[in-house]
């Protein structure tokens, strides 16, 4: 009786530490996400640093993101499922690899590129 109490105990008290340390990460994680730091690891390979495409990028068929008509037509939709997704032989899928919350992110350093 004695232990099944203390191990009830033990594992409530590490439910409530799992809970909190989710729940506090999940809040931060939002606010943390550094999109640059992220670009900059993922994608500036092919896409540049300031989203204008690399030898390798451009021999893939990445265009230019600072690209004025480009910013205009893409929906942020269109960019989420893209780096989501990837385009087969071109872009590989990043949605095993990303957060969603990073996956957004990434979206206004697109976007930061065609107000240049
Ligand atoms: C291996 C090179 C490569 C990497 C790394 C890469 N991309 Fe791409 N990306 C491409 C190519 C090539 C295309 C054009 C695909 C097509 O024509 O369908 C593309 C297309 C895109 C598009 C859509 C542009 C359009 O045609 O409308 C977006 C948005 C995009 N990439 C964002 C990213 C982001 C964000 C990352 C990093 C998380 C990333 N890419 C990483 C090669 C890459």
């Amino acid at each position: 009786m004695y232990r099944t109490g203390f191990f009830a105990g033990v594992s409530l008290a590490v439910m409530a530490g799992v809970v909190t340390y989710f729940s506090g990460t999940s809040i931060s994680g939002a606010a943390d996400v550094d999109a640059t730091k992220v670009y900059m690891t993922h994608c500036k390979t092919c896409h540049g640093e300031n989203g204008h495409p690399t030898d390798l990028g451009t021999g893939l068929g990445a265009r230019e993101f600072a690209n004025a008509e480009w910013q205009a037509k893409t929906t942020d939709e269109q960019i989420i499922k893209q780096i989501n997704n990837g385009t087969p032989e071109k872009m590989m899928p990043f949605k095993e690899k990303l957060t969603q919350d990073e996956i957004k992110a990434l979206v206004s350093v697109i976007r930061s590129f065609g107000k240049k």
